[in-house]
Order: C-alpha cells, then structure tokens, then sequence
C-alpha cells in the first residue's frame, strides 16, 4: 500500500504522527501591548493538536520586524514565556510545534515600529498598496535599503529569536523566505536592486537566505530548520523577471544544509495573473523533504504523497475552520466552512469556537 496523509514520518529530528500539518497562520490575536502569546492562543493550538505538525504563526524576530498589529513576537522574555505555554500545551497533547521566523522587511508602517521608524528593505523601493496599521489601512512608504555594515545585526536578530525559540520549548523553526517579506524581497529582482554581494546575480541574492539558515541552523541543528519559498506568489507587489531560474538555484544550494524539509506555497495569493513556474521541476531537484501547500484538499494532498510529489501538506484555511481536521479527514466528514471577517484580529470568535465533530 502506498503511504498517503495518515503514514507517520520524520522530518529531520521531528517524528510526526500523520502528514497533516498546520500551515502558519498570522492571526493577530496576541496580547497588547508586548505582542505576546496568551491563554486564547494556548487553546487555539491545543486544539489542533492532532495535526501532525503546526507551524505557529509568522513571528517577528525583532521589534524592527513587526508589520501588522497584535502579532507574536520573539524577542522579549515575555513572549518566550508566552510561547512556552503554547509548546508545553501542545506537547502534553502529544503534538510538534515548529516556531515561523519573520521579518517583514518594507512592509511594515513607521506607526508599527520602533520610535516610528522607516522600514527596511534591499533596496529603497516602495511597494504598491497599504499597510495594515492600529488605526487603519495606510499606504506603505518608501522603505531605506539596509546598510551592508547592517547585516550583522540583522543576522545577530536571526540568531538571538533562534535560541529564544529554543528556550520556548519548540521543536524547531522554520525560515519565513516566502509572501513578499524580507528574505523574499532579497531573492527577486523586482525589489532587490542592490550593488553589493546580496545584490545583482541569482547567487547574490540568494545570500542573506543562506545565511540566515546557516545562522538558525548553528543554534537548532538544520535537522529542526525548514525553509519556506513561494516561487510564484506575486503577494505583497513582490515580481521577479526569471523565478524559475531563481528557485532552482535556491533549492539546489540549501541541499547540502539537509534540512527538516522544504515548504513550498505553490499558489499565488494575488490577483496577478499567475507567471509559469514547474514545481515538479523544483521537486525533482529536492532530495529531502517537501512540504507542499496551496489549495490542497485531503483527495490532492493523498494524490501528491502516493505520486511522490510531496511528502507531506500543510493547510491553512481548513485549519482555521475544523481544529479536528485530521478527524474529519479520516471519517471523510463534511468541513466547517470558514469566517473570512475574523481571520485577522478579536477575540475567540472565529478563533477558538469552531466546533469539532460530535
Ligand atoms: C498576512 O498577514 O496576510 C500574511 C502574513 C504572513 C504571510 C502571508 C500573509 O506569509
């Protein structure tokens, strides 16, 4: 019999009951002020503790890295012990929690950061559209690039939120490279327009990616470290002339890391139309792990385990709505149909009051 969604695996170090996994999802529900984990979060994650892995939502891993009000972050001693709440929790349930790893880079707002700074990006480019802000949409401004004598201590914030989530309890991370934030804004040429060695050519702006995996990997082993791509995702006006060459190459230079696996959005959460991409092509040059996401349901995602395309899928909205998800999908039960109003922000309506199957 071929494995499908139910067969247990090993991701790196991480043993997972089923190959059901939680995708992160930002939901701005942490407590203000502080950005830090609390108890409505503890439930919220315990209850999907069935999955065989959640990713905990987006986290900043610094105050510069914040962009949307009221989400988690990781670089105080309040949010590790609001963290360790929601590990502890979901380990005395008996699931695995990875930590997300976020730096939004120039989409942010000045009103979300420290002392109303400007945001930081590759390069000084502003991006179209609006920032989601305490008072309201606003529109983005013109980022500044970040100084090359500014890597450092960004790569430092990288690695100080790794030993923090380390200290939490969690039982690994995973490197936020995906949906137009910073790491992403550095891979594509549409906003990287750097001179310097991350500037310029595929290999240039694949840098501060693999180093910051070389950075997290140091403190968590790159066994517990996975990487999360979205090569044709054109959200948050993110555009690359070539993604196919692009994400080639980062495949084929994060292989010798070994990681826990490789998470890849393989939708776009624009209206942009979609620009051709072969993910069989970007599959086929990944040795390890492959996380796939985007639209599956539980036919597609047994399909893509059975044909070997992905070893495991990660959902995202069906977790919103059904914290019994791996249940329903085993008793092939009807699902709960999502709340689009309460996705982002309140309280526990739409957050911790789906209901499971009776
Ligand atoms: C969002 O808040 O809409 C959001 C955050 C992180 C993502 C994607 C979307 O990776």
């Amino acid at each position: 019999m071929s494995n499908d969604l139910f067969t247990p695996i090993r991701l790196g170090r991480t043993e997972l009951q089923n190959r059901i996994v939680m995708a992160p999802l930002t939901r701005n529900r942490a407590a203000m002020p502080g950005n830090v984990p609390q108890d409505i979060n503890v439930t919220y994650y315990t209850q999907r503790a069935t999955a065989g892995l959640l990713i905990a939502e987006a986290t900043p891993i610094s105050p510069m890295a914040h962009g949307y009000p009221a989400t988690p972050g990781i670089h105080t001693a309040e949010q590790v012990a609001g963290w360790n709440k929601v590990v502890a929790a979901v380990h005395a349930k008996g699931g695995k929690i990875y930590l997300q790893l976020w730096h939004v880079g120039r989409i942010s707002h000045p009103s979300l950061l420290p002392d109303n700074a400007i945001p930081v990006a590759p390069s000084a480019i502003k991006p179209a559209g609006q920032a989601y802000t305490f008072t309201g949409l606003q529109d983005f401004v013109t980022p500044r690039a970040l100084g090359l004598d500014e890597i450092p201590a960004l790569l430092e914030d990288y690695r100080r939120a790794a030993e923090l989530a380390l200290e939490a309890g969690f039982d690994g991370v995973e490197v936020h490279a995906a949906n137009g934030y910073l790491i992403d804004q550095f891979l594509r040429d549409g906003t990287n327009q750097r001179q310097d060695q991350y500037g310029g050519s595929i290999a240039n702006r694949s840098r501060l990616l693999l180093e910051v995996v070389a950075t997290v990997s140091k403190v968590w082993g790159a066994d517990r470290v996975g990487v999360r791509l979205s090569p044709i995702n054109q959200f948050n006006d993110i555009r690359d002339s070539n993604p196919q060459a692009l994400f080639n190459h980062v495949v084929e230079v994060l292989a010798p890391f070994k990681l826990a696996y490789l998470h890849v959005v393989e939708i776009g959460m624009s209206n942009d139309a979609p620009q051709a991409f072969d993910f069989n092509e970007l599959r086929r040059a990944w040795q390890g792990n492959y996380m796939a996401n985007g639209g599956y349901d539980k036919a597609r995602g047994n399909a893509a385990i059975a044909s070997g395309h992905a070893e495991c899928v990660a959902y995202g909205v069906p977790f919103i709505a059904n914290p019994d998800l791996v249940e329903r999908f085993l008793a092939d039960a009807p699902l709960n149909v999502p709340d689009q109003s309460s996705f982002y922000g309140g309280t526990e309506q739409g957050y911790t009051d789906y209901p499971r199957l009776t």
